[in-house]
């Protein structure tokens, strides 16, 4: 909490000092892409996961479905499952299956939101031999509890799911991964989801859907903000823009101010010019190849055990294991 010298102004949360950051300084404008899942946002986004422009959750969920023996194959005897971001958990069921059936198994979901993980124990508390204890922490500090925990001669299996990694900047996917592997032992494993390239209108399609639900949710973020910070955004005044960066494989979802404005913050004590066309950029989705995945994969310090790609919807399910 940073205590400003002027009263008005005194108590300042993370979320005002990051929206602050990223508005105000010169170049491109951006905003984190965590703080779009408030309780409309992530409604939103479950909306976008049943658009059938939006392949990637249903994609994932198919390859699930059908590797999860195929993967119990791969591991060997006494299993510790941990996942950074569970969400509500229903990803994951079919593997917790498929490693129950050999033997009981813990289950340690990493969540920054409570929500989620009650949301993720509702889900799968009915199963049997399954044990699941939730780690309220960030992903980092969440993975070096659970390997404060785990019984010697146990084998890890990290699940990072939904090609969230796609979301890091340049050189962070590597770097993250890095950190990751140091809370592992040589030989664990590390199942990553990764959506993969695909032709720029498909792309173009899965990000902007003709319903506008994206829209929605993207511009969402500026309603959160003008009622949690008492801004004045005009949502009329932006309209949503996904745009392919063929430079870096990225999608890149923006807000596009129509016109030269200015938005306040009067609770906060500062204003944002626009120019007409200038734009927030709010989240960017790198998307892989087989290949980019495998140099992701060495640089980070695992390889690649087995890969499943869904044939409807160009995304992999890949084992990494700990080198
Ligand atoms: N980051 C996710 C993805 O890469 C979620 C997402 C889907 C998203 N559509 C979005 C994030 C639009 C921001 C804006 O698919």
């Amino acid at each position: 909490m940073i205590v400003s010298e002027n009263p008005a102004v005194a108590l300042r949360t993370q979320f005002e000092i990051d929206v602050r950051t990223g508005l105000c300084h010169d170049g491109q404008k951006t905003l984190p892409s965590k703080y779009l899942y408030d309780a409309l946002g992530s409604t939103l986004f479950e909306a976008i996961s049943l658009l059938p422009q939006y392949g990637l959750t249903r994609a994932e969920e198919r390859i699930l479905r059908g590797c999860s023996r195929d993967l119990v194959r791969h591991l060997p005897g006494r299993v510790m499952v941990s996942e950074l971001g569970s969400g509500n958990g229903r990803k994951t069921r079919r593997i917790l299956q498929a490693l129950a059936a050999n033997e009981p198994v813990s289950y340690y979901p990493i969540e920054i939101s409570r929500a989620a993980l009650d949301a993720c124990e509702a889900e799968l508390g009915d199963m049997e031999r399954v044990s699941i204890v939730s780690v309220e922490q960030e992903y980092l500090e969440g993975l070096a509890t659970v390997a404060g925990v785990r019984p010697a001669g146990s084998h890890l299996l990290v699940l990072f799911l939904g090609s969230t990694i796609g979301n890091f900047a340049a050189g962070d996917d590597a770097r993250f991964l890095r950190e990751v592997r140091s809370f592992m032992e040589r030989g664990d494993s590390l199942l990553l989801g990764a959506d993969l390239l695909k032709t720029p209108e498909r792309m173009i399609d899965a990000y902007d859907d003709p319903l506008g639900v994206t829209a929605a949710f993207n511009l969402n973020l500026l309603a959160r903000i003008n009622k949690e910070l008492e801004s004045d955004f005009n949502l009329r005044a932006f309209r949503h823009e996904a745009r392919f960066n063929h430079v870096s494989s990225s999608i890149e979802m923006h807000l596009v101010s129509k016109t030269r404005q200015t938005v306040t913050f009067p609770q906060s004590g500062f204003a944002v010019a626009f120019n007409a066309q200038e734009t927030i950029l709010t989240e960017t989705c790198h998307k892989y190849t087989r290949a980019t995945l495998a140099e992701l994969a060495a640089k980070s310090g695992f390889w690649v055990e087995a890969q499943w790609v869904d044939d409807k919807w160009s995304f992999a399910e890949t084992l990494l294991r700990a080198s």
